[in-house]
């Protein structure tokens, strides 16, 4: 990373200090937050956004909770601790991180029954910061398994930001990229724009620009014409949820990238760490899907652009059947198929 990249998330005195994702690249500013609600809110309104990140924040913002209980007696702390776990948990409902991130710090005050509220205090900012940390050196060892996979010289898609801000740092899907692109420098991104929200056109692109590796941003309806004619030779994308069976969740339009990929012979690929993967569900059929504000469909920058009284669907997430997927990325190594052995085999290495 170039010295002026700052990571999007950190502890920073008695706070949780989030760089506000939701007016990049324009500016770059930080949000101070020094309560679970305000960090919870922060998540909602996608001032931090991507599954590793929002898990993170989780972590932090359930630091912040413990800080602020003023109670001696350890019974009615776990009590209202496990309160405020339950409200962090429901801030957005696809990714598995944000619940992986929360049971985590939670089993602090289950696994210490005799120690006093001062030590679970610290024990659960411990747990979080290590929870970020850890974030970012499974990146960096993600980044490293899926570099081969990448043929030298390719031209790279990408969809949505899986990338360091969509993390604690350095990124999932872009990890790779940037893994592989220290070892070729002479490949190349495109970035889909990822209607609604446009994480591509305003996030992939910055970071990869600020990385110094060659990025192309597309309309997310043109990946089809690029793949016929022979432009696209590897898909990295990341990943919310993937279920027991390698079906997974991520930003809407993935499915869509991934049956092109398929019926293009392009190889598709999906990055993300082991916190992602959520074993309790056999299939994707489960994976709940984050509905949003139709207004982000129907408005862009503010301003309405569609017939005043016309409605919108905005479901931000899809599932993509693992039959499509090439395979799954994660700090352990490349899982292939069959996924139900593999990501098994892989969660207990
Ligand atoms: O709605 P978002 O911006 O949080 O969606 C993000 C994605 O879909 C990412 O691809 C996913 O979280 C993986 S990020 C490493």
């Amino acid at each position: 990373m170039p010295d002026q990249w700052m990571p999007p998330i950190k502890w920073e005195g008695e706070a949780v200090a989030i760089l506000d994702q939701r007016i990049l690249p324009h500016r770059e500013k930080f949000l101070l937050c020094q309560t679970p609600e305000q960090v919870i809110r922060a998540i909602k309104t996608m001032a931090i956004r991507g599954a590793p990140a929002v898990g993170v924040a989780g972590a932090l913002a359930l630091a912040l909770g413990a800080r602020s209980i003023q109670t001696e007696d350890p019974k009615e702390f776990r009590r209202r601790f496990t309160k405020i776990c339950g409200k962090v948990r429901e801030a957005r409902p696809t990714g598995a991180n944000l619940g992986w991130a929360v049971q985590r710090v939670h089993s602090i005050v289950v696994e210490n029954p005799k120690a006093k509220v001062s030590e679970l205090q610290e024990s659960i900012l411990a747990e979080a910061n290590a929870i970020l940390k850890e974030d970012i050196a499974t990146n960096v060892e993600m980044g490293r398994w899926g570099r081969e996979v990448v043929p030298k010289g390719a031209r790279i898609l990408t969809y949505c930001n899986a990338g360091a801000l969509a993390t604690a740092d350095y990124g999932t899907a872009l990890g790779v990229i940037r893994a592989a692109f220290e070892a070729d420098p002479t490949l190349s991104v495109y970035s889909c724009e990822t209607r609604p929200f446009l994480q591509g056109a305003r996030l992939t692109a910055f970071e990869l620009k600020r990385a110094g590796i060659p990025v192309t941003l597309i309309t997310d309806n043109s990946v089809g014409s690029l793949m016929s004619r022979g432009m696209i030779d590897v898909v990295i994308v990341g990943a919310d949820r993937i279920a027991a069976n390698g079906d997974t969740a991520n930003k809407i339009g993935t499915y869509m990238v991934a049956v092109l990929a398929w019926t293009h012979s392009v190889p598709f690929y999906i990055a993300a760490p082991r916190s992602t993967i959520d074993p309790g569900l056999q299939d994707g059929s489960g994976i709940p899907i984050e509905q949003r504000d139709p207004n982000e469909v129907t408005n862009l920058n503010g301003k309405r652009i569609a017939p005043q009284g016309v409605s919108a669907l905005n479901p931000a997430f899809d599932v993509t059947p693992g039959k499509y997927i090439s395979g799954i990325i994660t700090e352990v190594g490349v899982l292939r198929k069959p996924f139900a052995k593999t990501i098994r085999k892989g969660l207990q290495a």
